[in-house]
């Protein structure tokens, strides 16, 4: 069974995809992590990340970049959203996604285009939201209990201006699969979000029966 979770940065996605992995004894993949690998790796080149050539030149980072701490900042997350605008790069990145969505057992991955793009034959569909406020909100109490010192003010500006750059991409925008279902996080608390997905899963595959 494939599930695809997508959704914009700080909906609540990868809190629902993880748990859903565990709940359905399924390997969890990240999507988001690959982006800002590429996006700290043009960094580290001294690269320019609006370059297309630059950014694929960056798509063979190491792979212990992944586990690095350092891929969780906003400022990586900003670098992430400027290289994955390249068809080259989604390009690059596109079969190691597809091998783990298409691994014998199945698999649950979160990101942006999963459903649309990865993997549109996937079981289940969810696409996650949340009001900018509700995110930056729990962007902001994330990033204090780090350590960061940033405002409410400038992580809402960062989502918007993410979000608008997300959508707005030629290749693989940021829009659910037309059967996917929308789960609202803005209102609900972590068990309540995951009671509604566990309720979206058994719903797709029930639909699909
Ligand atoms: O989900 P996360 O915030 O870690 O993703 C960082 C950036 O990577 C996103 O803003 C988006 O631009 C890009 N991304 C993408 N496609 C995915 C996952 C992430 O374009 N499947």
């Amino acid at each position: 069974m494939i599930i695809a979770v997508d959704g914009p940065t700080a909906s609540g996605k990868g809190t629902i995809a993880k748990g859903l992995a565990a709940h359905f004894g399924l390997p969890h993949l990240d999507t988001g992590l690959l982006y800002r690998a590429v996006g700290k790796q043009v960094e580290l080149n001294g690269g320019d990340a609006e370059d297309q050539a630059d950014a694929l030149a960056a798509c063979s980072f190491p792979a212990a970049l992944l586990a690095d701490e350092c891929l969780r900042s906003e400022a990586v997350g900003g670098l992430a959203s400027r290289v994955s605008v390249h068809p080259a790069v989604r390009e690059a990145l596109l079969k190691r996604q597809q091998d783990f969505a298409f691994q014998t057992g199945g698999a649950v991955l979160d990101g942006r285009d999963i459903g649309t793009v990865i993997a549109p034959e996937a079981d289940a569909k969810l696409f996650v939201i949340a009001t900018v406020d509700a995110r930056a909100e729990r962007r902001f109490r994330e990033m204090q209990d780090r350590g960061e010192i940033v405002t409410l003010e400038k992580i809402a500006e960062d989502l918007r201006r993410r979000d608008e750059r997300d959508s707005s991409r030629q290749t693989a925008p940021l829009v659910p699969a037309p059967d996917a279902y929308i789960i609202d996080t803005t209102s609900l608390g972590r068990d309540a979000a995951f009671a509604a997905a566990i309720e979206a899963v058994e719903a797709a595959l029930a639909a699909t029966d």
